[in-house]
């Protein structure tokens, strides 16, 4: 299945102020220079937010990890749990078709969701609440079938209990997940046959249905205020360290309304309005020093700037840049005329080229030109 951004684009995202903190400590996870390894996590978060990931938020979320955009929209193109166009305002629920699912009935499933929601799969129901799709195995395959929505798993379903799970979501309910025939987790259907002494006392619900329902946070989009933000590693009052290493906040303004509401806002103003709101005051031009040649016949390898790849040092030779204490001495106005001939606006800024200049200028190393010298490793 081609996996493409939907044509039709929200303006903007922004985490809300309780999902933005909640990505900047998941950020403090990891070492310096690794900040990508939380991608996942946050594009998760954008769209239990929004419900689907829009190319603001993927943008956003490579704005806040120092990465390409591409790089981002590969993860997330790549992933089937990431739903690259709109989906149902309450729940889009994903159906097991896969072998076991399959024998027990994902058909009378898929059959109800074509009934219930929409004839055709990542389409609307009527009134916008609702959408479905078929997915491979989900790893539930001793509650065969089951479907899942959001983080949550609905087991032993049959069309029937299936249907009024769907009826309840939009009529405003919250339907518990987990087995739908009265087993507590994967246990036989006629009850336990070993281990029966602790089946007493055992609590209400299996613990996944015990967590999703204390913390409130099943079918509902996640504003971040349902879940206490946890950053154990930070200490009790993470907020400090968290805020020490934040990245910078995501450019898209940060009007806390969802990515959605701004789009329907903005698209019932005029397309010249649209246009100059959208437009910064843009930085005048400066043009900064440059060389025809390297000093002494020996440039520096701009590649060891993140960010910078052979093609990139190969610009940034001919615009007359061959030493990192060209690139530590420029100004705003310097970068906003380097960026007007960059075919990617923006990288000079988002990988702190002259930050990482001015290390590698001072004789100082930095994480990923260490990297790049050991592994060879070189950023396009
Ligand atoms: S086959 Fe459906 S969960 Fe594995």
């Amino acid at each position: 299945m081609l996996r493409r951004l939907h044509p039709e684009q929200p303006d903007s995202f922004a985490f809300t102020a309780a999902n933005q903190q909640w990505a900047e400590a998941q950020i403090t996870k990891y070492p310096e220079g690794r900040q990508a390894s939380a991608v996942i996590p946050l594009l998760w978060r954008a769209q239990e937010q929004e419900g689907w990931l829009s190319r603001p938020a993927i943008e956003s979320v490579a704005d806040m990890l120092g990465m390409a955009y591409i790089r981002v929209l590969e993860v997330a193109s790549f992933y089937f749990m990431f739903q690259l166009q709109p989906v149902g305002s309450v729940a889009h629920i994903q159906v097991c078709g896969t072998t076991s699912c399959m024998i027990c009935g994902a058909e009378d499933l898929i059959a109800v969701c074509k009934d219930k929601i929409a004839e055709k799969p990542h389409a609307l129901s009527a009134d916008g609440k609702l959408s479905w799709e078929e997915v491979e195995c989900l790893g539930s395959c001793t509650n065969a079938p089951m479907a899942q929505i959001g983080k949550d798993y609905y087991e032993d379903l049959t069309a029937e209990s299936f249907g009024k799970i769907i009826d309840d979501l939009a009529a405003g309910k919250v339907p518990l997940p987990g087995p739908q025939n009265g087993r507590y987790a994967a246990e036989p259907l006629s009850g336990l046959s070993s281990l029966t002494e602790y089946d007493a006392g055992k609590p209400q619900y299996n613990a996944s249905v015990a967590l999703a329902s204390d913390l409130g946070d099943t079918v509902r989009r996640i504003d971040g205020t349902e879940v206490p933000i946890l950053t154990p590693w930070l200490g009790k009052d993470g907020k400090a360290a968290a805020t020490k290493s934040a990245p910078k906040p995501p450019k898209a303004p940060a009007t806390g309304k969802p990515a959605a509401k701004q789009a329907a806002e903005a698209k019932s103003k005029p397309a010249k309005a649209k246009k100059a709101e959208a437009k910064p005051a843009e930085l005048k031009e400066e043009q900064p020093e440059t060389l025809t040649g390297a000093r002494g016949g020996a440039p520096d390898d701009l590649k060891l700037l993140k960010g910078v790849g052979p093609k990139l040092e190969q610009t940034l030779n001919e615009l007359g840049f061959y030493h990192f204490d060209q690139i530590a001495a420029w100004t705003d106005g310097h970068v906003a005329w380097v960026d007007a001939r960059l075919k990617f606006k923006g990288r000079i800024e988002r990988d702190g080229w002259i930050e990482q200049a001015s290390k590698l200028a001072a004789g100082e190393e930095t994480e990923f030109a260490k990297r790049a010298k050991k592994d060879g490793l070189y950023e396009d």
